[in-house]
């Protein structure tokens, strides 16, 4: 059977071009980046959602890039045809544009990964990343990473001038030349004329059917523990193997309290 090939930036921009909208999804270990490679999603992301959905924390805010590339590394090798996606994390490309070179150049060289997501309107770090080779995924909209100056993980750009700031940041992004722009929680009407706006594809988590592509934060999807507080009203959840693991891992303590496993079939 002939392996699919690898899926580049320009498949996207290709995507984009024939009005062909593709899924993305996060990961963050073998397993699962294996799963989601089978069944066809193109485009991976390490999410700094990492820090809530696996390691347990309030915000994306404490996770660290030497957690974030240990989880690349993992993803890497369960994933042979998406595109990977590291996410930098919060403190990794704020300080100054070398530093955010630095940690974005760490993703590739050892995270294994062929680009970063940067949140914000990072417009000189975007450009030089974009120069040194480096694709750049923008992500504006709610960008969780400043959550406490947000006031909550709320739905942004409601108002005419936000709508208007926000589709400013986005064509000074793709002139800056990010390969894709994540809208995070926005007017579903704001999205669109963003995303007919620009020539690179737009990526929509909570900003309505109007963008290019689709992503999700996988444990979400798969009903396994909320990204953000009590789960947000755009996720659909696809299965809900959260109660599936709590079934098994139920059945199985009963087994062993009733000496019932392991039975001679499971024994040598
Ligand atoms: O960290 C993450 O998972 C993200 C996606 C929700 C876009 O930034």
């Amino acid at each position: 059977m002939p392996v699919p090939a690898r899926t580049t930036v320009r498949d996207l921009a290709r995507c984009k071009s024939e009005g062909r909208r593709f899924a993305m999804l996060t990961a963050y270990d073998f397993p699962t980046a294996r799963l989601l490679d089978e069944a066809g999603i193109p485009v991976l992301l390490v999410g700094d959602s990492l820090a809530q959905v696996v390691l347990g924390y309030d915000t994306t805010l404490p996770v660290t890039m030497d957690e974030m590339l240990h989880h690349c590394r993992a993803v890497a090798r369960g994933a042979r045809n998406a595109l990977l996606i590291g996410d930098m994390p919060f403190g990794s490309y704020q300080v100054s544009v070398e530093d955010g070179i630095r940690n974005a150049t760490r993703f590739l060289k050892e995270g294994g990964m062929h680009g970063v997501k940067i949140e914000g309107p990072h417009l000189e770090l975007t450009q030089a990343l974009t120069e040194l080779g480096v694709p750049v995924m923008a992500h504006l909209g709610l960008t969780p990473q400043s959550v406490h100056a947000l006031g909550g993980y709320r739905v942004q750009a409601r108002s005419e001038e936000d709508a208007h700031l926000l589709l400013a940041h986005a064509l000074e992004l793709e002139k800056a030349g990010a390969f894709s722009l994540v809208l995070e929680a926005v007017p579903a009407a704001v999205a669109t004329t963003v995303t007919r706006s620009l020539a690179i594809p737009t990526i929509g988590i909570g900003a309505g059917a109007g963008c290019d592509a689709q992503v999700l934060v996988v444990h979400d999807l798969l009903g396994m523990g909320a990204s953000h507080e009590a789960g947000p009203k755009f996720v659909k959840r696809y299965a809900n193997l959260g109660e599936t693991i709590v079934e098994a891992a139920t059945a199985y303590r009963r087994d062993v309290e009733a000496g019932t496993y392991p039975d001679e079939a499971h024994s040598y």
